[in-house]
């Protein structure tokens, strides 16, 4: 994954740079590294761990060129420390990398036979000896950097400057994504906007396989031969207040905050509240004949966003009557998949760059299939690869933990399921009521469950002492006990693991003892009295059951050590609501434990690798 920010401009670059880091610090935090032009010689500063470790070392250092390239690690290759940190260099080369060489191997062999020494055990030091060797003879950035790419084999973005030509920058883009921010007479090269949007909002998406070559204050768009191509500028209208943290003490705290308005803001443009009905202008015309014809969706993602596919798979089967798969996306891309003609591929995506769903959208295009994508970022590798869109619109999730793109993209998933169902005439005008009314009464009951941030808190020291976790539940209650479990082993490190209440007596019921709490999804829906029996069996083995239940369940609250109510709801927007309290326990719990919410250990919020 990684996080990359360059700069050339008339400004100073290291608190550019370093200001563009912090917005990228949750795409990598185990190292870090700034190089800047200083007096025409190359200074290079690294720090093992967190960027904090890396700006202490900088309080003492001045820089007085305009040039410079910086680096937030996520280690693929080599121990996270500080000879692996980027940026890399060899002779008057330096280079910050994203992605993986694949043929790293190769490459470092024939660099030691001809002598090169290697100060590190990455893949991406390799680039910067390819390039410095060739521009020995060419003496010329762009045309080192492009003899190199020939010899480079994997998913690899890279940003290259050269001590000698302190007003030149040049990026290639192969994978993991990189933007050209176009500043006032200032370039900017980053992995994602929020690390320029405080200079510009006029921004470059890089497809892959393409270079930007910034000279003083002109830059050029081209292909790998170095054939010019014409590029368009897109304006973002992200605001920099969107990525701080706005009194809150976590941007995790902050997001979860967020959801009323998240979801509102997902809903909006699809609903016309006069006649509580879904629209369907603004799903296009080639999108509409398809879901008259489709006989099969096919949902992909990854992590957080694959348990909200799970949910819509319900929400589709269930409202429009398609048939539904549901894939892990690095599954899927080597599962060899059999797509029958008229299938609709749907990805979901919060960041819009995560590799392996990324390769499955393409995989599921070249079977013939027809994509739709659901993401936060527009322009994202994922949505330009895709022909429908809908977008969360929450603005931006810094958070690794996904909290609102979560509950934004359930609300968009009733909108789709019930738009799909219009077109092919499923669905009555009375029942389409209910769904629109339901979504509408989502951020109300948001704003109820939200109180529950106060009791966790309260409650954080007593759940920490429990020794695992078993998530449960039935329907569309099953993925969110997958997602309350994933919460928890993400950023409190605790042993959790979700289950269909059903499948219990079948392997996990072997778990359970007095340090096991079972957290169970129980929404009173047509599944509530099943899953109550499932409940009766854990406690009659000494499980301690904390449950989720609809309004005052006196059944489910005598069985339970803690039992939170939720707003009645229809059981298509229950999950929107009863994933919020999950959410609020894991931050509690991680919090209380002294982790760092934001950014827990070994993950990155956007998976750019395989
Ligand atoms: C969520 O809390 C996780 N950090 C992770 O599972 C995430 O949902 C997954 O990596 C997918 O990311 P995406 O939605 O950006 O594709």
């Amino acid at each position: 994954m990684c996080g990359i920010v360059g700069y050339l401009g008339p400004k100073e670059p290291k608190n550019i740079i370093i200001e563009g880091l912090k917005k990228l610090e949750y795409r990598g935090y185990d190292s870090a590294g700034i190089a800047v032009i200083h007096d025409g010689k190359t200074k290079r500063v690294r720090a093992q761990g967190k960027l904090k470790n890396l700006e202490e070392k900088l309080i003492s250092e001045s820089f007085n060129g305009h040039l410079g390239i910086g680096h937030t690690r996520w280690a693929t290759h080599g121990a996270p420390n500080e000879r692996n940190a980027h940026p890399h260099q060899a002779g008057e080369i330096s280079l910050v990398h994203n992605g993986i060489i694949e043929n790293y191997l190769e490459i470092k062999a024939e660099l030691i036979k001809k002598g090169t020494e290697i100060k590190s055990d990455t893949d991406s030091e390799l680039v910067a000896h390819l390039i410095w060797e060739d521009i020995q003879k060419t003496q010329n950035l762009l045309q080192s950097v492009k003899n190199t790419l020939g010899k480079i084999v994997g998913a690899f973005s890279i940003l290259v400057m050269w001590e000698k030509s302190p007003n030149e920058l040049i990026a290639f883009k192969d994978g993991p994504p990189l933007i050209v921010g176009i500043g006032e007479k200032e370039h900017f090269v980053v992995s994602d906007v929020q690390a320029a949007i405080k200079y510009t909002k006029r921004f470059v998406y890089l497809n892959d396989r393409e270079i930007v070559h910034i000279q003083g204050t002109d830059v050029k768009f081209m292909n790998a031969k170095g054939e010019p191509i014409k590029k368009d500028i897109v304006t973002v209208d992200w605001s920099e207040d969107q990525v701080e943290k706005a009194g809150f003490k976590h941007f995790m705290l902050k997001e979860i905050y967020e959801q009323p308005r998240a979801v509102a803001q997902a809903i909006a443009p699809y609903i016309d509240t006069d006649t509580h009905s879904i629209l369907l202008k603004n799903i296009g015309y080639e999108m509409t004949d398809l879901y008259k014809k489709i006989d099969r969706v096919f949902f992909i993602a990854c992590g957080t966003s694959y348990y909200a596919a799970m949910v819509g798979k319900y929400l589709i089967e269930q409202i429009a009557k398609v048939p539904v798969e549901t894939d892990i996306a690095s599954e899927f891309r080597y599962r060899k998949p059999v797509m029958p003609a008229n299938t609709l591929v749907i990805t979901i995506s919060q960041s819009g760059e995560t590799a392996d769903t990324l390769a499955a959208i393409r995989l599921a295009k070249e079977c013939g299939a027809q994509t739709l994508s659901i993401t936060n970022v527009a322009q994202s590798s994922i949505d330009r690869e895709a022909t429908g869109h809908m977008y969360m619109n929450t603005g931006v999730e810094v958070g690794v933990a996904s909290t609102k793109a979560f509950t934004s993209t359930l609300s968009l998933l009733n909108i789709l399921a019930v738009q799909i169902a219009k077109v092919r005439g499923k669905i009555s005008v009375a029942d389409e009521k209910q769904i629109v009314q339901s979504l509408l009464a989502v951020p109300s009951q948001m704003e109820t469950v939200l109180s529950y941030d106060k009791y966790f808190k309260e409650a954080a020291a007593k759940l920490a002492e429990f020794k695992g976790f078993l998530y449960l539940g039935r329907g569309v209650s099953f993925p969110i006990a997958l997602e309350g479990a994933l919460k928890l082993k993400e950023l409190a490190y605790m042993h959790a693991e979700g289950y269909a209440a059903g499948e219990m007596k079948h392997g996990p019921l072997a778990l359970i003892d007095k340090d096991m709490a079972i957290v169970v999804v129980a929404p009173s829906d047509d599944l509530i009295d099943k899953t109550i029996s499932n409940l009766q069996e854990a406690k009659a083995r000494g499980g301690k059951i904390i449950s989720i239940g609809t309004g005052e369940n006196e059944g489910l609250k005598s069985m339970s050590e803690f039992y939170l109510p939720l707003p009645a709801a229809f059981w298509t927007t229950n999950p929107l609501v009863a994933v919020v309290p999950l959410q609020l326990m894991s931050y509690h719990l991680a919090d209380h434990l002294k982790y760092d919410v934001d950014q827990p250990r070994n993950l990155a919020k956007s998976v750019t690798v395989e």
